[in-house]
């Protein structure tokens, strides 16, 4: 693969040599996402074949290489391993001064790409905010998905444009705040597929499967993060809490605690943390709330 001449100020993104090392779920749809959106992406390179050349088959002009090609090669590197492999692949490899490299995680901090700084590249974070399962669906999904960039200038305005073209919001992270960023990403995330599970654990009590939950909850979810999307989280929250109804809550408590005292402790913590929500919206007061607390962790016994 020819050498690229890198990322020189003022050097338009979509004229960039875009590489990618690990071809799983993120790699494979943020490729073909870029490729789809005219952005030149020549080499990948992952751990087996059969996974760099799905990548590739559907983009005109990339090749399969190996990594050192790929950092060797292309002006700005997508490291799309899994966490924990970022930091010994940048360790392995030469890279090439005024390059870009760049990992897509949340957690990892940007110094696990500290190899490829010391031999001169310019190093950053691209997370985007999206699930990728199937890459054919993350594709269609990613348009209007915020990506969350630590990088400084110029990577900065390059990684900002690329997330620009694709369609997609910009989130700046500061450096050190990976962990409470990940951690804050969960609540959008696995926590609602939690959520789910308990509801299912709860309606199994009286023969409904899973399947049928989902099945069952999914327009109201839909419903709710549409009002979510029009009127915020305060302002749209419906259910007995918001409706300063006790006796509905104790009942809600009776009829767990006869369940499972296992449901029953999450539900008890949700529902405080659902009590300030009411009192911002102002449609209960301290004394309503007082009540709540009451019915919530009295004894059910
Ligand atoms: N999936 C998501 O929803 C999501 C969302 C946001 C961010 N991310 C981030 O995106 C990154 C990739 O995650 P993923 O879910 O796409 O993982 P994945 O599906 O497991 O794909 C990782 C790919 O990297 C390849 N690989 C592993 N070790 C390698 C090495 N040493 N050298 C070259 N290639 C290697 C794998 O090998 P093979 O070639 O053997 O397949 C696989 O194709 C992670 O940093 C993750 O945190 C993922």
């Amino acid at each position: 693969m020819e050498q690229s001449d890198g990322l020189h100020e003022g050097r338009a993104a979509e004229t960039l040599g875009l590489g990618f090392i690990g071809a799983g779920r993120l790699g494979t749809a943020l490729a073909w996402s870029f490729a789809a959106r005219g952005c030149r992406v020549r080499a990948v390179a992952s751990r087996s074949a059969p996974a760099s050349a799905r990548l590739a088959a559907r983009i005109p002009g990339c090749g399969v290489a190996s990594p050192q090609d790929v950092a060797a090669g292309c002006d700005l590197i997508f490291v799309t391993t899994p966490d924990d492999a970022i930091a010994d692949l940048a360790e392995g490899l030469r890279w090439r001064a005024g390059t870009g490299v760049v990992h897509c995680s949340a957690v990892t901090e940007v110094a696990a790409l500290a190899k490829a700084a010391r031999d001169g590249a310019l190093t950053g974070g691209f997370h985007p905010l999206q699930t990728f399962a199937d890459p054919a669906r993350a594709v269609r999904a990613l348009p209007g998905s915020t990506i969350t960039i630590e990088a400084e200038e110029p990577l900065n305005g390059i990684l900002v444009a690329l997330a620009t073209r694709l369609d997609c919001a910009v989130n700046r992270l500061p450096s050190g705040a990976r962990g409470r960023y990940h951690a804050a990403a969960g609540y959008g995330s696995q926590f609602v597929h939690v959520l789910l599970r308990e509801a299912a654990k709860i309606s199994r009590s009286w023969g409904m499967s899973e399947d049928d939950t989902v099945r069952a909850f999914l327009p109201m979810l839909r419903g709710t993060l549409a009002a979510i999307e029009g009127a915020g989280i305060a302002p749209s929250m419906p259910g007995p809490v918001s409706r300063g109804d006790v006796a509905s809550i104790a009942k809600h408590v009776a009829a767990l605690a006869a369940l499972d005292g296992d449901i029953l402790d999450l539900y008890r913590q949700l529902c405080r943390r659902t009590i300030p929500l009411a009192e911002e919206r102002g449609v209960i007061d301290a004394a309503t709330a007082a009540r709540i607390r009451e019915a919530l962790f009295r004894s059910p016994g």
